[in-house]
């Protein structure tokens, strides 16, 4: 049994869609949010940065004394949690687009992939599709812009519909029945994506399986916070905190957000 908090990181603001499934699975645990907005977005960054600044939110949150940490960025989790999990003796939890429940589901064999360069590009992305979707034809799609526009606070904009258009434009084209968000932001973006999708298209996102992830290895190493205290959750952000706050309104909770230089 363990009191110490969870922490989670992410690039910026879209990895709150995790925090939210944790929050309710695991209630009586203390979580510990941080955005990395100054530096988002991952996606187009070299992989070397990208591990750099995986590196650098680990050891704030470790300073803050977390006992598991949520890589809750689909970039960084397929482009360093292997390096996480070699430097720390911690458990780490990472987010990978869910190729497989796509695959396996999909009745047209052809389902969608939006996720960041970083993502699509990275070796462990490789082997999770040629694992699971050999037989089905992937469209790929990087969502360049979306998480820009979903840190500046425009994820229901005019200008967000339009370049969803355009981007699902090849996956519409191949008649996908799933798509897969494949960026932890993403599902911030459903609204807008049932409006352009076809009603039968499957989105996926990633949350709750992490979320029951988290929960098994903590119960695995004897970690769960067995009180039935509430703690409250903390936020940290380094770049404009009221954007993380109006997030986290958006899924109805009302929390302040601490604005740090970490
Ligand atoms: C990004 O920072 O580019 C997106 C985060 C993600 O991949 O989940």
């Amino acid at each position: 049994m363990s009191i110490h908090p969870i922490g989670i990181f992410d690039s910026g603001v879209g990895g709150t869609s995790i925090w939210k499934e944790v929050n309710q699975l695991l209630p009586h645990e203390k979580t510990i949010y941080l955005a990395d907005s100054t530096n988002a977005p991952y996606g187009e960054k070299p992989v070397e940065e990208i591990r750099q600044l995986s590196f650098k939110n680990t050891e704030y949150l470790l300073s803050l004394g977390c006992k598991i940490i949520i890589v809750a960025c689909n970039t960084a989790t397929t482009n360093a949690i292997r390096e996480l999990r070699a430097s720390y003796s911690l458990p780490f939890i990472g987010i990978e687009p869910a190729i497989k429940p796509a695959a396996l589901n999909s009745k047209s064999k052809a389902i969608g992939i939006l996720a960041t360069k970083g993502t699509l590009s990275s070796a462990l992305f490789s082997q999770t599709s040629g694992l699971y979707a050999n037989d089905i034809d992937v469209i790929e799609v990087e969502g360049n812009g979306l998480v820009e526009l979903i840190e500046g606070g425009k994820k229901d904009s005019v200008e967000t519909e339009k370049l969803l258009q355009r981007l699902l434009q090849p996956m519409l084209l191949k008649k996908i029945d799933h798509l897969v968000l494949g960026c932890s932001h993403y599902p911030y973006l459903i609204p807008v994506l049932k409006k352009i999708l076809p009603a039968d298209v499957h989105i996926i996102d990633s949350g709750e399986a992490v979320a029951r992830q988290t929960k098994a290895v903590l119960e695995k190493n004897n970690l769960l916070n067995t009180t039935t205290d509430f703690p409250e959750p903390q936020f940290f952000s380094n770049k404009n905190p009221a954007i993380l706050e109006d997030i986290i309104d958006s899924e109805g909770n009302k929390y302040a957000v601490n604005f740090q230089d970490f």
